[in-house]
């Protein structure tokens, strides 16, 4: 179950959260939990996270390891502050800042040589959907993104289908959608990495979930997780979801 955090909380608002939230999820083994907060704030999260097993993870990063590159952060310096994850090419990146899916490969590759786990983001928008074009999207989002990892590095990834018209909507997609989505992605990977790999890939499903609708999503045996926004910024909130893992 993983928190993104956008560009929201302060420092103190980071300690606050987990100050409430740790005893919320404590003895927790259901599922791993991960939190994304801005880069500014990663060492206050991973401080306050030192004795419970939630893990950090960067909500970017570039794939070079350093250079004259104002304004970003490097796998190196993730992994040195404490993070263990990292998210790649989420909408919002593709959608305001100009991500690419060749760019999404090449920030995977140097997320998994410094050593993180990344989480790959795919899915449609709305003119997609509505026109029928969302098996496409995915399947291209997949070979230009993920298809040019190696069998090692795939078995490293876990990837977050966030169709973008129910992120941060309330329109969340019904579990058979995402179902759906989940298992054409999964056939993606196993004609690319074979039906093991596949099997073992990890899906996380994200737009609009929430601590009521969380149960229902998660009772689709291809839904393996939940890559959640709003309501993983609310401790009492995220820790009902964590708990329907
Ligand atoms: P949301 O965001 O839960 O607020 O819809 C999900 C995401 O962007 O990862």
């Amino acid at each position: 179950m993983a928190g993104n955090w956008k560009m929201y909380k302060t420092a103190e608002e980071t300690a606050d959260f987990f100050h409430q939230f740790n005893s919320l999820v404590d003895g927790n083994s259901r599922c791993d939990i991960v939190i994304f907060p801005t880069f500014v704030n990663l060492q206050t999260a991973v401080q306050s996270v030192a004795n419970i097993p939630v893990e950090i993870g960067g909500q970017n990063l570039h794939w070079g390891k350093e250079g004259a590159y104002t304004g970003e952060v490097s796998s190196v310096m993730l992994t040195a502050v404490g993070c263990k994850w990292v998210l790649v090419g989420h909408s919002e990146r593709r959608q305001y800042f100009c991500e690419t899916d060749a760019n999404v490969l090449k920030k995977t590759q140097a997320a998994l040589e410094a050593g993180l786990s990344p989480i790959i983001c795919v899915g449609e928008k709305v003119d997609e959907r509505k026109s029928g074009h969302t098996e496409q999207v995915l399947i291209e989002q997949f070979a230009a993104g993920v298809a040019g990892l190696t069998e090692e590095q795939f078995s490293k990834v876990a990837i977050a289908y966030e169709p973008v018209w129910a992120i941060g909507t309330g329109q969340t997609a019904t579990p058979e959608m995402a179902a759906e989505a989940h298992s054409l992605i999964r056939q993606e990977a196993a004609k690319r990495f074979g039906q093991d790999a596949a099997d073992q890939l990890r899906i996380l499903y994200g737009g609009s979930v929430k601590p009521d609708n969380v149960a229902r999503l998660m009772k689709e045996s291809e839904l393996d997780g939940a890559l959640v926004g709003g309501a993983s910024l609310d401790p009492q909130s995220f820790s009902e979801i964590v708990k329907s893992a």
